[in-house]
């Protein structure tokens, strides 16, 4: 299946995701990389894959509609089939939404409701939580809100710092998120997607 990757950052995910498919645990080619921070890590990781990248700065369009329309055109031309965000901080507009929606799934670092937006693990650091986690998630207009997929619990330990956890975090996410894709893709597509869907209310 081709899907595209949306990162803004060092893109950690990106790679764990990029070594899946090549190591054929993810039957996925990644054809695109969106991004929208034209100097982020995530884009020498591209060049060194040969992915083919759409870089942009959102302040050189008029608003989120404009870019968007060109990541869809892009989208389109490169034929991607789903979206898989890694890092990827912004939200996704309408434009998006109305050609891809259903279509995309995110991975968040921590176990949501709890600590959305940015800077989770540092949200939960401060918090004093004893328990935390990764969360992957359908995406929809709001910050982290979409129907569960899957989560994966990390107990912080008395001995950590905010670095262990945060190694922690990102060695569940490393190994989750290509799993959990690999399970989504392999699965056909809900026709509706509401906010329940998903959910284990057993
Ligand atoms: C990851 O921890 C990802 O879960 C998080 O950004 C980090 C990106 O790291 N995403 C969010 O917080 C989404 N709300 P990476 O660039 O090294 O993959």
């Amino acid at each position: 299946m081709k899907l595209a990757l949306f990162a803004s950052g060092t893109g950690s995910n990106a790679r764990s995701l990029v070594r899946a498919a090549r190591e054929q645990r993810l039957e996925a080619e990644f054809v695109l990389i969106v991004c929208d921070r034209p100097r982020a890590p995530v884009l020498a990781f591209a060049e060194e894959e040969g992915i083919p990248v759409f870089a942009f700065s959102p302040k050189e369009y008029e608003n989120k509609a404009a870019f968007e329309t060109e990541i869809v055109k892009e989208l389109y031309a490169k034929g991607v089939e789903r979206i898989v965000l890694a890092g990827y901080m912004r939200l996704i507009g309408d434009t998006l939404l109305t050609e891809y929606g259903g279509r995309m799934i995110n991975v968040h670092p921590s176990l949501l409701p709890a600590f959305p937006g940015k800077d989770a693990i540092r949200q939960a650091w401060d918090a004093g939580v004893k328990v935390t986690g990764v969360t992957v998630h359908y995406v929809d207009e709001g910050m982290d809100t979409g129907s569960i997929i899957a989560q994966e619990p990390l107990y912080v330990k008395e001995t950590d710092s905010f670095e262990t956890l945060t190694a922690g975090i990102q060695a569940v996410e490393h190994r989750l998120y290509p799993e959990i894709v690999q399970q989504w893709i392999a699965r056909p597509l809900k026709t509706v997607q509401t906010n329940t869907e998903g959910a284990n209310h057993s």
